[in-house]
């Protein structure tokens, strides 16, 4: 059992609080996880590259492609390959040129006649390769390209396509593909010749005396921590290595613990010596800097050189390792000086599925997967604001109290969240009878002042046949099933014993979608959103925390060839539930948290990093863990501010919050055992400095919201990293602690150092920064001391740049909707600047249809004057919506780094539509390194509309 379920109202919690305070933090159990040589398949595949390295040239891989099969076809390369061993094992293989230049290599193994093989007969799992992960993780963006053309010469066929002649040169014997941009090679397949697909095979059963050899071992049956898992195939894993020649930074493939620039992980110094793993788990207490799984998986990676990036996206649901190392050598390919980057990808089962995205830079690269799995669903405006959590509030008198307090103590929030201690036995969609007497009136008063209630909902479902929507997921046949296939599959969880909904059967999904329906969910109103939880499945009695490998879900795939879907088909579902429970043409975005996550997931959820703990490595590990989900298409994604395990000291808490307000999704969470830890309890100087942090976030919520936009139509990243802004300046390629903000030209490194009063930040270029709060500027690149008080986060305008804001403080986002703007300009060295808003009514689908305000701002030094022009295509589709917010204006114009001259001004000429008219201008010197500025008040031009200020 990983957690003490005891209740909210128990006693014990005192007791575990005081020991905590005597006990050093707690680490990870690592016995109860599998290491690379504990799992069968990840040792055999590791064994094979030692086998590699240490045979050198003379290595050679079974593999080879049969140059007579080979067939090109609107864009789709056929053809097969031969594993030389075993008599000959025929892999189909399908290399699809996309349109959009990626491409797609997938080697099945072809079915045999029977007695060939052993597959296990007792069980009912499917004997194919899983062939279903890209029903779950694509959406499009693989039209072919039809002009593709191919040509052999000497045991090597070239394929040219893609917008830019991509080339894709792939050599017979032994099989391998390299693929080149202009001449050059980005990526190479099988370079170092690890391909291994562990056909299916028959079990030969030993002579009396002679023990199976180590690989055997596993082959059939393999044990940890007591479980067994039947293994019905046998050995089936697929690997592959990947190079990036002259790649030396990889980024992504989250969930990890880990740096943002991914270390090595066959050991030395400062490196790891296990792989990355992907295989979604419920890892209580777990570690930073460390490369174990962690509760999702996206097998996507990202590298990176100077001036060019390039991605591979490895689709596999099934248990994954990745190695990485770094090397300047490489058999087929001649580096530059430069490292190349070589991984290795080891999956238990299923399909080899490997997508290659061409970049050529990393703008490129997320567009490119994005057309794959789809971009991010635009959230409501809510969403993006403060959260307040912990396990648990324990009655509605508790959830009422917290909603006063926040005001009384001037702190906005929007959402008030409920653990599982608020239903009924932790029977999920119910309340408990004696703390949650009435739902209703508790999302009403909420709602008073436009906040949301997020209940929790689990896949575990109790199993009691007093509880219908149990008994109702039985009888229908909808929970998953174990591995003889016939019955529901039973384990431990929150509830005591469990089943677990099966969302890979439609008719389930079907069904659970009818559970979020207002009069199913007795007490449920529209203002109710949902947390899923646990949902790797995190199974208590299971192995590694969750459910056994042979367990059969609809279709009879066994779990362990979907295992890392799990998670998203749950919150798919989920998702899907919420949006229809208003009734057609009366959908709103739906907002669903996740725990567990894979590709695709970015299309109906957010996340957040799961059981951190409350100390200072676990704030530090926050934003690496934030900036690589970003850039691997998941980028609403947060951390439990506070810490989730333990208590936080009161600067501890104060940073968090700091750089909480940096997170996509900002949630403040706690521990059942943890102290009440809200943010107007922490007395002052915190409390204030904890207000300023969360109305900070609060002002700038129309940046975040357009970087949400651009994330939701380009797949950028929200939070970017240096090498995304930068992608020439190699300085910055690794650094992980600092960002930028979308669009917005704001760069953060939010504290997360204990006793800090200083930081080191690094501007990338000659450009002017300015201390967002004091203006002070800085013009030279590279690294600045900076001053990082406890009031202080280190936030800095690089000059260039128009932020909007929205100043006035407010007890909720929704109260906001219609207030006033700020523009805050910050004049670059050469004197000009530009932005970008983008304005929905925040919580329908209207803007699909066009209702949005989008607009381009910018600041010219030529002729000194502002403009605000239209961006949306259709404008004519923006009219109605125009319309409502034609009375919101701009408020305020700051002007950042303005010349002495400036001084003598005092009216600015404002022009909209044919009327013009004037407004004040204040200039304020700059002092001690501060740079100049000015203030227009209230220009009283309208957001929705065209308009220039001129300050000449
Ligand atoms: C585990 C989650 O990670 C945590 O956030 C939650 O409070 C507990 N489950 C209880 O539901």
């Amino acid at each position: 059992m990983r957690y003490r379920p005891i209740s909210a109202r128990s006693t014990p919690v005192l007791i575990l609080s005081f020991l905590s305070l005597l006990q050093p933090a707690q680490l990870v159990k690592h016995e109860n996880f599998k290491t690379c040589s504990q799992s069968g398949f990840c040792k055999r595949n590791r064994a094979l590259a030692d086998r590699a390295q240490a045979a050198g040239a003379s290595w050679t891989a079974p593999y080879e492609l049969d140059e007579k099969t080979l067939q090109l076809k609107d864009g789709v390369l056929t053809g097969k390959i031969w594993k030389t061993e075993a008599g000959g094992i025929e892999l189909p293989l399908q290399i699809s040129l996309l349109e959009n230049g990626i491409a797609r290599v997938t080697i099945d193994e072809a079915q045999r006649k029977a007695g060939e093989i052993t597959f296990r007969h007792d069980s009912k799992a499917r004997k194919e390769r899983y062939n279903e992960a890209g029903k779950w993780a694509l959406v499009g963006g693989h039209k072919c390209q039809r002009t593709a053309t191919m040509e052999t010469k000497e045991g090597v066929t070239t394929v040219v396509y893609g917008p830019d002649n991509y080339e894709a040169r792939i050599t017979h014997k032994p099989f391998s593909v390299q693929f080149l941009r202009k001449g050059e090679v980005y990526v190479v397949l099988n370079d170092r010749n690890l391909m291994n697909v562990e056909h299916w095979r028959p079990k030969i059963e030993k002579p009396e005396g002679e023990e199976p050899t180590e690989d055997e071992e596993t082959y059939w049956e393999e044990t940890f921590g007591g479980n067994t898992d039947s293994k019905p195939r046998g050995p089936e894993s697929v690997a592959l290595d990947i190079t990036f020649p002259g790649y030396d930074h990889v980024y992504g493939i989250p969930e990890h613990a880990t740096s943002l620039s991914l270390k090595e992980t066959r050991g030395g110094e400062g490196h790891y010596s296990e792989p990355y793993r992907l295989y979604n788990a419920d890892v209580f207490e777990y570690e930073t800097d460390s490369p174990m799984t962690l509760y999702g998986s996206i097998p996507f990676m990202q590298a990176q050189k100077k001036g060019s990036a390039v991605g591979v996206f490895w689709l596999s649901a099934a248990e994954t390792w990745v190695d990485v190392v770094k090397t300047k050598q490489s058999p087929h390919v001649l580096t530059t000086e430069k490292a190349s980057t070589q991984t290795h990808w080891i999956s238990e089962s299923g399909l080899l599925d490997v997508f290659v995205l061409p970049g050529p830079d990393a703008i490129w690269v997320y567009r490119q997967y994005g057309e794959l799995t789809g971009f991010t669903a635009l959230p409501a405006m809510f969403s993006i604001a403060y959260h307040q959590c912990r396990w648990n509030y324990v009655s509605q008198d508790d959830v009422e109290d917290v909603d006063r307090k926040f005001d009384k103590f001037d702190i906005p929030y929007d959402v008030i969240w409920l653990d599982i201690e608020h239903t009924d036995g932790k029977k999920y969609f119910t309340w408990d009878p004696l703390t949650f007497k009435k739902p209703e009136s508790m999302q009403k008063t909420l709602a008073k002042r436009d906040r949301k209630l997020v209940a929790i909902v689990d896949p575990h479902i109790k199993n009691d046949g007093d509880y219908t929507v149990g008994k109702e997921m039985v009888d229908k046949g909808f929970g998953v099933k174990d591995k003889g296939g016939d019955k529901v599959y039973e384990g431990w969880c929150w509830p005591g014993s469990s089943h677990w909904v099966d969302c890979f059967n439609p008719a389930a999904v079907d069904w659970w979608k009818t559970l979020f329906k207002f009069d199913k969910y007795i007490g449920s109103t529209p203002n109710l959103w949902i947390w899923n939880d646990m949902n790797e499945p995190s199974v208590f009695n299971g192995p590694e925390t969750t459910m056994p490998k042979d367990n059969i879900h609809h279709g009879n795939w066994e779990h362990r060839d979907v295992h890392n879907i799990n998670g998203m088909s749950f919150h798919n579902a989920t998702y899907e539930g919420l949006k229809v429970r208003l009734g057609n043409g009366k959908e709103r975005r739906p907002f669903v948290l996740t725990r567990s996550f894979f590709a695709g997931s970015q299309r109906s959820a957010a996340m957040w990093t799961g059981d951190n703990q409350a100390d200072w490595a676990h704030l530090q590990q926050a934003f690496p863990m934030l900036l690589a989900n970003g850039i691997a298409g998941f980028p609403f994604a947060g951390a439990d501010v506070g810490g989730f395990f333990g208590n936080p000291s009161k600067e501890l808490l104060t940073r968090w919050y700091q750089a909480g307000a940096f997170y996509p999704f900002f949630r403040g969470h706690a521990h059942i055992d943890a102290k009440r830890r809200e943010p107007y309890l922490a007395g002052e100087p915190y409390v204030s400095i904890i207000r300023d942090a969360i109305r900070l976030r609060y002002s700038l919520l129309p940046a975040w919201y357009t970087a949400f936009q651009r994330a939701s139509w380009q797949g950028m990243p929200i939070l970017r990293p240096h090498f995304v802004a930068f992608p020439d300046d190699e300085a910055g390629f690794a650094i992980d602690d600092q960002f930028f903000l979308g669009d917005t030209g704001l760069l953060a490194k939010p504290v997360v150092k204990e006793s800090a009063t200083e930081t080191t930040i690094y501007f990338p270029d000659d450009e002017v920064y300015y201390d967002y709060f004091d203006f002070s500027a800085y013009h030279r690149k590279g690294h600045h001391e900076v001053p990082a008080t406890l009031e202080k986060i280190p936030l800095f305008m690089r000059g260039g740049y128009i932020i909007p804001r929205k100043d006035r403080p407010r007890r909720s986002s929704g109260l906001m909707k219609y207030d006033p703007y700020t523009l805050v300009i910050s004049v670059s060295s050469e004197g000009s600047a530009g932005g970008v808003l983008y304005v929905d009514d925040g919580e329908t689908y209207a803007h699909e249809s066009g209702a949005y305000i989008h607009r381009a701002f910018t600041f010219n030094h030529g002729d000194n004057a502002l403009r605000s022009a239209n961006l949306h295509p259709e404008p004519e589709k923006a009219a109605a919506y125009n319309k409502v917010m034609r009375s919101v204006r701009v408020e305020r114009i700051i002007v950042v780094g303005v010349g002495k001259e400036w001084a003598t001004r005092r009216e600015v000429e404002v022009k909209q539509g044919s009327k013009s008219w004037k407004a004040k201008i204040v200039y304020t010197e700059g002092r001690g390194g501060r740079a100049n500025t000015a203030m227009v008040r209230d220009p009283k031009v309208s957001i929705a509309k065209d308009w220039s200020i001129s300050f000449a």
